[in-house]
């Protein structure tokens, strides 16, 4: 269940189906089927990359602020998911009895109990509004984007799936954060699970400080576990940072947010959620290692991830959609989008 800004497979499908029965049924059936099929995969309706790159070079350096537009996503996202209220699970909107439908399973869920209970946080424990946040993606595009800097003065910094912060890549992503994604299957494949030795992941945590950890411990039954346990283990060696549990509900509404906007993918990625949180929550959003494809605007190529070059699974994001939809907020000026180098700084942060 890979995370944000990473690359994509999944192009020019085609479907020859051969019928020697034509009975009207069947051929009613196949109708619908093929209805089905442009709904999940609406390959025709996305750019292709080339035009995508294409309309990005020609619009990169121009951008500005557009209040309209940010007070209009605000307001939509709080409609629709309130996430100041609903982005983790807390004691005021899960008391004990609270039913939590995982949302990505069909028909499972979690009834709190007084243990589980006892982990969450009372309340939102953010301060909104937010000033001037940043969602930091792990694509390749950030390496040798000397991003570092711009992105360490945001005032909230969110990053991706446990992402490296060591020495080598502080230029490119910075050294701040305040709230940090985990997927449980990382707990798993990195960590065994946290059911051998613990230290090496509260070792591995301490780059993030004193940040929040949001996790989806909720979404699928197999992540319930290992959430939990990185609860524990976050609580047993009196760590500085906070255990956030993502809340099913929102996850699913912001889901819904952006699947009327045209986003078919299985789940969305990690890193739209963060960003759909930042529209909700913050005065101004800048959004960094956002870059689907597989070559750069200098045509070079870019690595899946700015640390490695591991592809996540097909089929199971739409990143390209999910990019388009991104780029239509950076020119409206709703949120700001860097592809490519930060701008060598002078005391400004204009381009
Ligand atoms: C500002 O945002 C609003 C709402 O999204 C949009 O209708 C308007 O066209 C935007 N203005 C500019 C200059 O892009
Ligand atoms: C949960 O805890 C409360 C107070 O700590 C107690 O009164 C209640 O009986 C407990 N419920 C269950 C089901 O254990
Ligand atoms: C927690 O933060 C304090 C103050 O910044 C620091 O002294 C301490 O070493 C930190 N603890 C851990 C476990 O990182």
């Amino acid at each position: 269940v890979d995370s944000c800004g990473a690359r994509h497979n999944t192009r020019g499908e085609k479907m020859l189906v051969r019928c020697y029965r034509a009975k009207l049924s069947v051929w009613a059936a196949l109708c619908v089927l093929v209805l089905c099929w442009f709904y999940v995969f609406p390959v025709y309706r996305v750019p292709r990359d080339k035009d995508i790159m294409e309309e990005v070079l020609r619009q990169r350096g121009i951008w500005q602020k557009n209040q309209t537009g940010i007070d209009l996503y605000r307001k939509l996202l709080t409609d629709c998911c309130n996430p100041q209220r609903m982005f983790a699970v807390t004691k005021e909107n899960s008391p004990v009895g609270k039913v939590l439908w995982y949302d990505g399973e069909f028909y499972h869920w979690h009834t709190v109990n007084n243990k589980t209970y006892s982990l969450f946080v009372q309340d939102n424990p953010l301060d909104v509004p937010l000033k001037k946040c940043a969602v930091v993606g792990n694509s390749g595009i950030l390496r040798h984007s000397k991003c570092g800097r711009d992105i360490d003065q945001a005032s909230f910094i969110m990053r991706c799936n446990l992402p490296p912060l060591s020495k080598e890549y502080v230029e490119d992503v910075g050294t701040r954060t305040h709230l940090v994604t985990a997927n449980p299957s990382i707990i798993e494949k990195r960590f065994q699970n946290l059911l051998w030795s613990r230290k090496a992941f509260v070792d591995s945590m301490k780059v993030y400080g004193s940040s929040y950890v949001y996790m989806p411990a909720f979404t699928m039954k197999p992540g319930t576990d290992p959430s939990l346990r990185a609860y524990y283990t976050l609580a047993d060696t009196s760590s500085n940072l906070t255990m956030l549990f993502a809340n099913p509900e929102f996850l699913s509404t912001v889901g819904k947010f952006w699947k009327g906007r045209g986003v078919h993918a299985k789940r969305l990625s990690t890193g739209l959620y963060l960003v759909s949180l930042a529209l909700g929550l913050c005065e101004e959003v800048t959004v960094y290692g956002f870059w689907p494809f597989s070559v750069g605007l200098d045509e070079h190529p870019v690595s899946h991830h700015y640390y490695d070059n591991i592809l996540p699974c097909k089929w199971f994001h739409a990143m390209p959609e999910e990019f388009v939809q991104l780029w239509h907020l950076h020119k409206s000026g709703t949120l700001r989008m860097r592809v490519g180098r930060c701008p060598p700084q002078e005391g400004g942060t204009l381009d």
